[in-house]
C-alpha cells in the first residue's frame, strides 16, 4: 500500500513537471501572399513549438453565421487541410478557429451579441464550422466590446455570448478562448473581467500595442515595465506588467491567463534624428518593411534579416530592445526580451503565453540562430 502511494505520488509529481504552460500561437492565413522570404504558409508552421494553433481569422456575417474571409485560401490553396495535417507531427496540438481581429470592427459583433436569436445562430454556426473542419475549439477576437462602433450594452452582452458559446463548445469537448485588451483604459470600457474570466477556458491578453504610430511621439509597443520617462498615471500603466496585474487584480484566475507576446514591433520616423529618446517627437510611422508592407509596423524576421547593421539599444527599465538608423526608430521584441517576458509569466503562475504571430519570427532561420529563434526561446523558458 505504501509503495502504491509512493508510486502515485511520484507519478503525479512527474505529471506536474511534464505539463508545461500553454504556448498559444496565431497562424495568420493572409501571410501566404507575402513576397520572397516573407511568404508564410501553413506548411511553414513547426507544430512542435506550440500547444495550441489558432487560425486567424474567419469573420462574422450580420446574420450570425461564420464567414470565410478568403475563400481562395481554403478552396484553392488548401490551407485549412494543410493546417489540420500538422497534427501528424504533433498529435497533442490543439487547432482552434479564431474569429474577428482588428479589421472586422466591432459593430457586427455588437449587433449579434444583443439578440438571443442571432447569438443562437452564431453558436450553431461555430459548432458546425468547427465540426466540419475538425477544430478543437473557438477563439473570439472582438476588438472591442463598447468601442469602435460597439454600444455600452456590449459589456453585458459579451459575457452572455461567451457563456452560450462556452456551454455549447465544452459539451462537445471543445475549448473557448478570447483575445482581450491589455490596456487598462480599454479594459475598463469593454469588460466585466471577473465574469469574462468565468466564461472562458483561456484568456489571451494582448499585452502589446501600448504605443505606436497612432501617437505623435516615440514609445515602445510592448515594454515589460514602465520607464522613468513615463510621467502621467496613464503612461505608467502602458506596459505588460501593469496590464497583466490589472486582469489579476480584477479577479481573472492566473491559470486561465496567457500572456500575449509579439514577434513584431512598431516604429517611427523621428522628427529630429538626433533625439531618439522615449517621447521624442515623430513624423508618423517608420517605413514599411518588404514582407509586412505596412508603415509603422515591422516583423522580427525583417529586423534580423535586413536591419542587423542598425544601432541596437536595450532599455534596462523597460526590458525591451529598439534599433535606430537615420530618422528610423523601431521598437520590437527579440529572443532576449521574450525570454524575460516568459520568465515574468512563470513568476506570476500564468497558464502560459500567446504569440502574435508565427509568420514574423525568423521561421526560415536566415539570421544564424536556427529556425524560429523567438519560439524556441519561449519553448526553452516556459514552465
Ligand atoms: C456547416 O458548415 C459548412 C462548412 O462551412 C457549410 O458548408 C454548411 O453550409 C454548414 N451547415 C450549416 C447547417 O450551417
Ligand atoms: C527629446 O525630446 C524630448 C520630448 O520632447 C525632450 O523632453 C528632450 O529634451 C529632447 N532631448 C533632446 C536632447 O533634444
Amino acid at each position: 500500500m505504501a509503495n502504491i502511494l509512493a508510486l502515485l505520488a511520484a507519478s503525479s509529481a512527474f505529471l506536474a513537471l511534464a505539463s508545461a504552460g500553454n504556448v498559444v500561437c496565431y497562424f495568420t492565413s493572409w501571410t501566404i501572399y507575402r513576397p520572397d522570404n516573407g511568404k508564410f504558409t501553413a506548411l511553414d508552421v513547426d507544430p512542435t513549438l506550440c500547444t495550441h494553433l489558432l487560425y486567424a481569422f474567419v469573420g462574422l456575417r450580420d446574420d450570425g453565421v461564420v464567414s470565410v474571409l478568403d475563400d481562395w485560401e481554403i478552396t484553392g490553396l488548401d490551407e485549412m487541410n494543410h493546417l489540420m495535417s500538422l497534427r501528424e507531427k504533433n498529435p497533442d496540438l490543439k487547432i482552434i478557429l479564431s474569429m474577428g481581429g482588428w479589421n472586422e470592427g466591432s459593430y457586427k459583433y455588437s449587433t449579434v451579441a444583443k439578440s438571443a436569436a442571432l447569438r443562437a445562430t452564431m453558436v450553431q454556426s461555430v459548432l458546425n464550422f468547427t465540426d466540419v473542419w475538425g477544430f478543437d475549439g473557438f477563439d473570439l477576437d472582438w476588438e472591442y466590446p463598447c468601442q469602435r462602433g460597439g454600444a455600452d450594452e456590449d459589456k453585458v452582452n459579451f459575457v452572455t455570448l461567451l457563456g452560450e458559446l462556452k456551454s455549447a463548445l465544452n459539451a462537445k469537448g471543445k475549448t473557448l478562448s478570447a483575445a482581450v485588451s491589455g490596456g487598462i483604459a480599454s479594459c475598463k470600457l469593454s469588460y466585466d473581467i471577473a465574469k469574462v474570466a468565468e466564461n472562458l477556458d483561456m484568456i489571451n491578453v494582448m499585452a502589446y500595442d501600448f504605443h505606436g504610430a497612432f501617437e505623435p511621439f516615440v514609445g515602445h509597443y510592448a515594454p515589460l515595465y514602465a520607464s522613468h520617462l513615463d510621467q502621467t498615471d496613464e503612461q505608467k500603466t502602458l506596459n505588460v506588467a501593469a496590464g497583466i496585474q490589472y486582469w489579476l487584480d480584477e479577479g481573472a484566475p492566473p491559470s486561465k491567463i496567457n500572456l500575449g507576446l509579439g514577434t513584431y514591433g512598431r516604429g517611427f520616423a523621428l522628427a529630429d534624428p538626433t533625439n531618439t529618446s522615449l517621447y521624442a517627437g515623430t513624423y508618423g510611422g517608420s517605413d514599411a518593411g518588404p514582407y509586412t508592407r505596412e508603415m509603422g509596423v515591422i516583423g522580427y524576421n525583417e529586423v534580423c534579416e535586413l536591419y542587423s547593421d542598425w544601432d541596437y539599444f536595450w532599455d534596462d527599465e523597460q526590458q525591451v530592445p529598439h534599433i535606430v538608423k537615420g530618422n528610423q526608430w523601431l521598437g520590437f521584441d527579440d529572443p532576449k526580451s521574450i525570454q524575460v517576458k516568459v520568465e515574468f509569466a512563470n513568476e506570476k503562475n500564468l497558464g502560459g503565453v500567446m504569440v502574435w504571430s508565427l509568420d514574423t519570427d525568423d521561421f526560415r532561420g536566415i539570421c544564424g540562430k536556427g529556425p524560429y529563434p523567438i519560439m524556441n526561446a519561449i519553448k526553452q523558458t516556459i514552465k
